[in-house]
């Protein structure tokens, strides 16, 4: 579901944030008064050699610099196209992100507003089966093919970097960076 790394990965928290986060938003999705979006990381290969360790041998599928913006439930959801990220929290506040499971495994999911893939549950459908929330500096791993939500109870922005793997699941990525370190 999910699991904190342990291992400080950064080099050092001096980072200069306006020479790799991009302007150029690649996706978003607003979900009543919270949005997520997505953007380039610029100088993506200069950033891992000068600030990461190195942690993984399975290339991530992208990388985004990536924020959580507003206040409110970001809807319980499985992503598109990706089945397993590594988040590194630049800055974070007080939300919640939660996994759930379904209570009856009939229940289909919903869209969000102009977009195509049914990805969304009522969290009426949902049991809560874990909780976390994270600290600037932190990683965690998320296996994001189960459903999951961030409770946002405060306007200020949630940052990540978040390297995302499409065609790896989550033990895969898990065990490569349990073997790497
Ligand atoms: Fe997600």
């Amino acid at each position: 579901m999910y699991q904190k790394i342990e291992q400080n990965f950064l080099r050092t928290n001096n980072i200069k944030w306006d020479y790799f986060r991009s302007n150029s938003e690649m996706s978003r999705y607003d979900c009543y008064g919270t949005s997520i979006v997505y953007s380039k990381l610029d100088h993506n290969e200069e950033f891992r050699l000068i600030h990461l360790r190195k942690f993984f041998t399975i290339p991530p599928t992208r990388v985004y610099f990536t924020e959580i913006i507003g206040g409110g439930l970001l809807y319980p959801h499985i992503d598109h196209n990706t089945q397993v990220v590594l988040n590194f929290y630049v800055s974070s506040d007080e939300s919640k992100t939660i996994f759930y499971k379904l209570k009856n495994d009939e229940t289909q999911p919903f869209k969000y507003k102009d977009k195509e893939t049914d990805n969304i549950y009522q969290p009426d459908d949902l049991i809560e089966t874990g909780s976390f929330q994270s600290s600037a500096g932190d990683a965690y791993l998320l296996d994001v093919s189960k459903i999951h939500a961030v409770q946002k109870t405060n306007d200020i922005v949630r940052q990540f970097i978040s390297y995302q793997w499409q065609y790896h699941d989550y033990d895969t990525i898990l065990n490569d960076l349990k073997n790497t370190i």
